[in-house]
């Protein structure tokens, strides 16, 4: 039976150091110790890579650590890289791969994805695949093509029985960051479904509803439970707004407030 827990995690991007980012990971700790259900969801938080440990010992297993990124080989000359068994070390549960900055920035391939992914799954880590469309695939109606071509790619040669350790993170790219805005919940809903009927296409039905399908892109506390409950994702993925633990902490409890408002199930199963 597939049982996709909500999730809400965070990625730091290039801010706080380990220092800082203890003194964060005990807040939040002590927050949702604090929050009435938070056993039913999934937490989770992406440091830099030198704050991994410092977050991971002051964790208290409240909330899953994982990386930003890493390089699909295990050691070599990649100067300024991380492999999977440097992460292992660090004992990270996830690993997000493909964010939009990251393929904006650094060009990063969906080929070069590919790879990564399937080092991340034979680390045993959790992928977090980012996908999302640019303004430019919008504003000529390709967002759904565009976002199956990642989907595609990423998870090519992925085998049936590993797909459920997969997360997709949907972040059209126009909705990240200070220039960005916050997408339409329907809309979300649409791409959601989308996504879900391609994973079908590639994994069967029964394989595909065991993925949790994140959203992503200028999600703030005040429109978080709305983008939850109307667009039926899985759960958030926040930039800025989690940059406080206290502000993340109290967006996951009004996430879940409302939900138990709505009598939704915490659990799909
Ligand atoms: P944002 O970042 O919430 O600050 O828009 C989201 C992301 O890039 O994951």
């Amino acid at each position: 039976m597939s049982r996709r827990p909500l999730m809400f995690g965070t990625n730091w991007k290039m801010h706080k150091t380990a220092a800082e980012a203890s003194h964060y990971a005990v807040t939040l700790r002590d927050l949702l110790g604090g929050i009435e259900d938070i056993e039913s969801v999934q937490v989770f938080v992406l440091p830099s890579y030198t704050a991994i440990a410092a977050v991971k010992e002051s964790s208290g297993g409240k909330f899953l650590v994982g990386a930003q990124n890493m390089h699909s080989k295990q050691s070599g000359p990649y100067t300024g890289e991380i492999s999977a068994p440097m992460l292992t070390e660090l004992g990270i549960d996830i690993v997000q791969l493909g964010h939009a900055e990251r393929r904006e920035m650094y060009n990063e391939s969906d080929a070069a994805i590919n790879e990564k992914v399937h080092a991340a799954l034979l680390a045993g880590f959790r992928p977090l695949i980012c996908i999302g469309e640019s303004r430019a695939d919008r504003e000529f109606s390709v967002e759904r093509d565009a976002c199956a071509y990642q989907l595609r790619i990423a998870l090519k040669d992925v085998m049936r029985d590993a797909i459920h350790r997969t997360i997709i993170g949907y972040e059209p790219a126009w909705a990240i960051g200070e220039n960005g805005t916050i997408a339409d919940a329907q809309y979300v809903h649409m791409m959601k479904d989308h996504f879900r009927a391609v994973l079908g296409d590639m994994f069967g039905s029964d394989s595909a509803e065991r993925v949790p399908i994140l959203y992503g892109g200028s999600v703030s506390e005040d429109g978080a439970a709305r983008m939850l409950i109307e667009s039926d994702v899985d759960g958030l993925f926040v930039g800025r707004a989690a940059l406080d633990p206290t502000a993340f902490a109290s967006l996951i409890a009004k996430c879940l407030l409302e939900y138990k408002a709505r009598s939704r199930p915490l659990l799909i199963t």
